[in-house]
């Protein structure tokens, strides 16, 4: 496994692995790996002849108010995961390597962005893409791995790719969970043992809103009611939005009629987490 920091190294090695014909699959991250990661990579493993992951802790998707300082990050323990994942080339860049004195070029989508994250994280998304597509151009991947624990990031990116004619197969891996249903997030390192505990109700509460659906409650008002009905009484758990929209264009429906995505947010302690299903009636 090689690490390279350098955007120009990085560019040189794709160049002369394409010309060799090997395929790139891709895993981009900020680090502090865990599970839910490795997995996106151990598929990439099975489908592509060199994995490269990126380890970038991206200023640009953070607010102001945000936890960029205070985002976990351990770079020789990543190492030895990605190593172990099947990892062949990490791209661990710094910040002035990715955005350099005088950078002024994003990337942004519109519509898709609008709600859920979108309209709790302004600026989030642009500085997502615009990450992306940078990594993109220098990796070149065949394949890029995302999992639907950032549903939206996963959707947006998606939409990116096929608007800026990308020629990257962008796919969405199912979120990996903890034994008792929380999902895995770097951020989850925040968490004190109160509030650890307390978290499993989010995947309490979207599974108990996807029995609702398969016994045929279609009424979003009423499911979205219950979630926050088992949400509220966990007085450490403050909810930034539980919301249903369609999958197509991310918009909230008042009523279930075809596949959605059951999302929320939530802050506790000094962190704001997320996590989603996706269910048809
Ligand atoms: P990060 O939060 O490190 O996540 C990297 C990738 O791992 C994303 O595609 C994310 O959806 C996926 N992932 C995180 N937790 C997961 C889980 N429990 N199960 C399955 N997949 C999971 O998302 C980002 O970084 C950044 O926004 C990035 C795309 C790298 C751009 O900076």
């Amino acid at each position: 496994m090689k690490t390279i920091d350098k955007i120009s190294r990085m560019l040189t090695l794709i160049k002369i692995l394409k010309k060799e014909g090997k395929s790139v699959g891709f895993v981009p991250t900020m680090g502090y790996l865990h599970e839910g990661h490795l997995s996106l990579t151990r598929q990439a493993k099975k489908h592509t002849d060199l994995v490269v992951m990126s380890i970038f802790v991206n200023p640009i998707q953070f607010g102001k108010n945000e936890d960029y300082d205070k985002y976990p990050r351990d770079f020789k323990r990543d190492e030895e995961l990605a190593r172990s994942a099947g990892v062949d080339i990490i791209f661990y860049p710094s910040s002035e390597e990715m955005y350099p004195e005088g950078y002024a070029t994003y990337v942004e989508v519109k519509g898709l962005t609008d709600s859920l994250c979108g309209d709790s994280r302004p600026g989030h998304f642009r500085g997502v893409t615009t990450v992306v597509s940078k990594l993109f151009w220098i990796v070149k991947p065949d394949i890029a791995y995302f999992g639907q624990k950032d549903a939206q990031q996963a959707y947006v990116i998606r939409k990116m790719a096929q608007d800026l004619n990308m020629d990257v197969d962008v796919r969405i891996l199912p979120t990996v969970r903890e034994k008792d249903g929380l999902a895995m997030s770097s951020r989850n390192t925040y968490l004190s043992e109160g509030e650890r505990k307390d978290a499993v109700v989010l995947y309490q509460a979207l599974k108990s809103a996807e029995e609702m659906v398969r016994g045929g409650e279609t009424e979003s008002k009423k499911i979205i009611k219950a979630i926050e009905g088992i949400i509220k009484p966990k007085s450490r758990i403050k909810i930034d939005y539980v919301s249903i929209v369609d999958t197509k264009r991310l918009k909230p429906v008042s009523k279930i009629t075809g596949e959605v995505l059951i999302a929320l947010a939530v802050f506790i302690g000094k962190a704001r987490l997320i996590d989603n299903i996706i269910i048809a009636p």
